[in-house]
């Protein structure tokens, strides 16, 4: 093992130059206003909180992604509007209606290119240990993730040989007089060697995006580099970012059209044929519209048929609503009031709206032998809504949205991951550079993912349908999902809030066509109400609340044996607490250890505070261990035995071997030794 280096993350600096998206994708009216600093607090050098994250600092608290304002929870819908009581028969074999073969992949992350090496890592060397096992426990579940690295803020980023401070991203802040200016960013190749890096420990597969504001002067070197350098591990990049939104933000022309991304586009495709150091050219990704124009509007440029050989996916980017007039006081945009705002998003048919203004979209792309990307979207731009974002709420949203956009033939969905002034985070790194390892905040969309990641399981074919279940009522949605030809799970959700109890379900499911095991597994993800922050459990465990977690589960896992009536009227009744949801495993007893119960693959934690203040993986024992969630550095003693397709999930761990990476898991406690 190599000696220790002292690890220095997350840098001050990069909390307070992060980048907001303004109205980027929702409002057809809103202006382009990229916000650098963030809203409220001192611009860049003014030194920041730095005690210790088990008592946040006041500066800490005023970052939004920390702020401890609840909303009002709706009131209890009533048995009138939530009939608790209903059958719930599922066909056995796959039904007329039923989605393309999901991956288990589908939902994933986007993460801002500017906040890459606060959330990642410091650079190829010293990557962020909580990201990792984050991801390492959706990779057990489903083998893979899906992370874009990209957003506004790649449409000017260029690459340069170093930067004068040797980190691998920069903002070029010479000359942005105005704080709502977006400095362009330079980065090293060494941030292409980061996600290298974390792809031979957890099998993050990336999207990145190719510059597109200047296309007289393609800057192709993301793609040359990503190509050089991730393999594999780049699974296509975007080519123009909200094309629609160019005109109103100022990038182009107002009368800017979707002839011109069309004409532009294909200026890109001609610079990638010219340029030798680009080994694969049916890599782009677009149009990557949101509000102001359909997908259909570019589609009838011949967009799709033009490019066909060089567009690997066809993309959308929405949220459904935006923070912006109250993030950026100044643009004059509308505010809306999050706790008028909170019902909606305890509805089902927030999904179906979200996700039904896109079915003639992911029937095009089948017919065209294209897959459909959600490349960008969380509850609201702007940075989401505090109370709302950052609640038990947004986490049923999350899945059941994730759950119909699979339904709706979408081929994934990457959510998005801002800073510590957003509210809607999966998960976001401590603002100290200072700081106890336990200090991640893990935000109710990430239990969306590690939910959504065991309902369509690891197979790579599943079929989900929205079983429209209740005469379907929008507080009760429920999902089946099969798997080759059999049903083999039940997605169901409860979003009503009603601590009392009178609101649970009772859900009597049943197979058609076929014989219900004599038991079946149950999960849970729960919380006490709509409202609550932190804390919330998947089969009982948790990630804690605000700065305290390191990115594996704590508790012991539970899984609920529901026993079923057999027989040909046999039913199983599954209840489903206000709020609440269950996904019920019908393989029979196992099946919910069979598909996630396994230990994570996990980047042990615990001799943080020993030695040198820092530890190093070490390589041979990551290459040899069974997983460890709650083990040693390097103990292989897991108590279970991998299996196979365990080892399958976590073939790219051994990698890290023949690289001697270092991976620092921990960073100076004040005053610990
Ligand atoms: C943390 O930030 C403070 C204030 O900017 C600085 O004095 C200190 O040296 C930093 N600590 C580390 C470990 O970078
Ligand atoms: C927390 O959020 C609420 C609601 O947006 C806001 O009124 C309050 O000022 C915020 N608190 C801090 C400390 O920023
Ligand atoms: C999704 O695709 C499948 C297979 O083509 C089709 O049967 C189903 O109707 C589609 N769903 C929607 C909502 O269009
Ligand atoms: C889904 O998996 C298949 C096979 O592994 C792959 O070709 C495809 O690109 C994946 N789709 C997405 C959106 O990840
Ligand atoms: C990454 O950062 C650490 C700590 O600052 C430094 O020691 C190391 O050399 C850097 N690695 C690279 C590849 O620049
Ligand atoms: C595009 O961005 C780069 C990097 O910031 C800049 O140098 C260039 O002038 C820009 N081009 C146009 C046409 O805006
Ligand atoms: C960094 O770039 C400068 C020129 O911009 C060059 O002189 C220097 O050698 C470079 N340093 C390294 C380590 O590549
Ligand atoms: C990891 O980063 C180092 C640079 O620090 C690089 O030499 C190495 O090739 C990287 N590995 C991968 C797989 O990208
Ligand atoms: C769009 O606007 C630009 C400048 O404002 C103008 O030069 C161009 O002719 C316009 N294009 C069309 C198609 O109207
Ligand atoms: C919601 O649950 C949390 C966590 O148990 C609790 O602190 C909070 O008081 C609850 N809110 C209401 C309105 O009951
Ligand atoms: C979560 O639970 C822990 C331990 O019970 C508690 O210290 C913390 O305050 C809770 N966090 C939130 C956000 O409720
Ligand atoms: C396991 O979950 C079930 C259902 O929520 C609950 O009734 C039971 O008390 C839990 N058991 C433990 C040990 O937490």
């Amino acid at each position: 093992m190599r000696a220790p280096i002292r690890l220095g993350i997350p840098a001050i600096l990069s909390f307070l130059l992060f980048t907001l998206e303004l109205c980027s994708a929702q409002s057809s009216s809103a202006t382009s206003i990229t916000v650098y600093y963030v809203p409220g607090q001192t611009p860049l050098g003014t030194a920041a909180g730095t005690a210790s994250a088990a008592t946040p600092t006041s500066f800490d608290q005023s970052l939004q992604a920390y702020n401890a304002s609840t909303l009002v929870a709706p009131a209890p819908p009533g048995a009138s509007a939530l009939p608790t009581s209903f059958a719930l028969p599922i066909p056995t074999g796959v039904p007329v209606g039923a989605s393309i073969k999901q991956n288990g992949s589908f939902f994933g992350f986007s993460i801002e290119m500017s906040v890459v090496n606060q959330v990642l890592g410091k650079n190829s060397t010293v990557l962020q240990v909580p990201f990792l096992n984050l991801m390492s426990n959706l990779q057990q579940r489903v083998g893979r993730i899906n992370i874009r690295v990209g957003g506004n803020t790649q449409e000017t980023a260029t690459l340069v040989a170093n930067t004068t401070d040797g980190r691998i991203l920069e903002k070029d802040l010479a000359g942005v007089t105005n704080p709502t200016d977006t400095p362009p960013l330079i980065y090293t190749p060494d941030l292409i060697y980061m996600l290298g890096n974390i792809s031979t420990l957890v099998n993050v597969r990336w999207y990145l995006g190719v510059p597109f504001n200047d296309t007289s002067n393609f800057r192709l070197q993301i793609i040359e580099q990503g190509q050089a350098i991730l393999g594999d591990h780049l699974i296509a990049v975007q080519a123009g970012n909200e094309p629609d939104l160019y005109g109103s933000h100022g990038h182009r022309a107002l009368n800017y059209s979707q002839q011109d991304y069309f004409n532009e586009f294909g200026l890109l495709i001609n610079a990638i044929n010219a340029d030798p150091l680009i080994t694969s050219r049916d890599i782009l990704i677009g149009p990557s519209v949101s509000t102001n124009w359909s997908p259909e509007s570019v589609f009838d440029t011949g967009y799709i048929d033009a490019y066909t050989n060089s567009l690997a996916y066809l993309s959308v980017e929405h949220y459904p609503s935006d923070n912006c007039g109250v993030a950026f006081p100044s643009s004059g945009l509308p505010v809306h009031d999050p706790q008028q705002l909170l019902s909606s998003y305890l509805s089902h048919s927030s999904a179906t709206s979200l996700a039904g203004a896109y079915i003639d979209s992911t029937n095009i792309a089948q017919q065209k032998g294209k897959q459909f990307l959600m490349f960008e979207t969380n509850t609201a731009s702007c940075g989401g809504f505090v109370g709302l974002s950052d609640a038990f709420t947004a986490a049923l949203w999350g899945l059941d949205y994730g759950m119909q956009m699979a339904a709706t033939n979408f081929s994934g969905a990457l959510f998005h991951v801002g800073g510590q002034s957003v509210s809607y985070n999966p998960f976001t790194p401590p603002p100290t550079n200072e700081s106890v390892f336990h200090a991640w905040t893990v935000g109710p969309i990430y239990y969306s993912a590690l939910v959504m990641a065991e309902a369509l399981g690891p197979s790579n074919a599943s079929q989900v349908i929205d079983l429209q279940a209740n005469g379907n009522n929008s507080f009760s949605p429920a999902y089946g999902i099969w798997e080759n030809g059999n049903l083999v799970r039940a997605l169901l959700i409860n979003f009503a809030n009603d601590p009392s109890g009178a609101s649970d379900l009772q859900v009597d499911l049943s197979m058609t066509g076929g014989q219900m095991p004599s038991q079946v597994d149950v999960k849970y993800l729960l919380a006490n109400n709509v409202t609550q922050k932190g804390n919330y459990t998947w089969a009982g465990q948790t990630f804690g609340g605000n700065f305290q977690s390191d990115g594996r589960p704590i508790g012991t896992e539970n899984i609920t044996s529901v026993p079923c009536n057999t027989g040909t009227q046999g039913a199983c009744t599954i209840h489903v607490p206000a709020p609440g949801a269950a996904l019920v495993f019908l393989s029979g007893s196992g099946a919910a250890q069979d598909t996630a119960g396994a230990p994570s693959q996990t980047f042990s934690t615990s001799t943080v505070t020993k030695a040198h203040n820092t530890v190093t993986i070490d390589a041979a024992s990551l290459a040899t261990s069974n997983g460890g969630r709650h083990d040693q550095l390097g103990s292989t003693s897991a108590g279970s035995a991998k299996s196979a397709a365990q080892s399958r999930r976590n073939a790219g761990i051994g990698g890290v071997v023949a690289l001697g990476l270092e991976i620092f898991v921990g960073w100076v406690v004040a005053g610990a030794r």
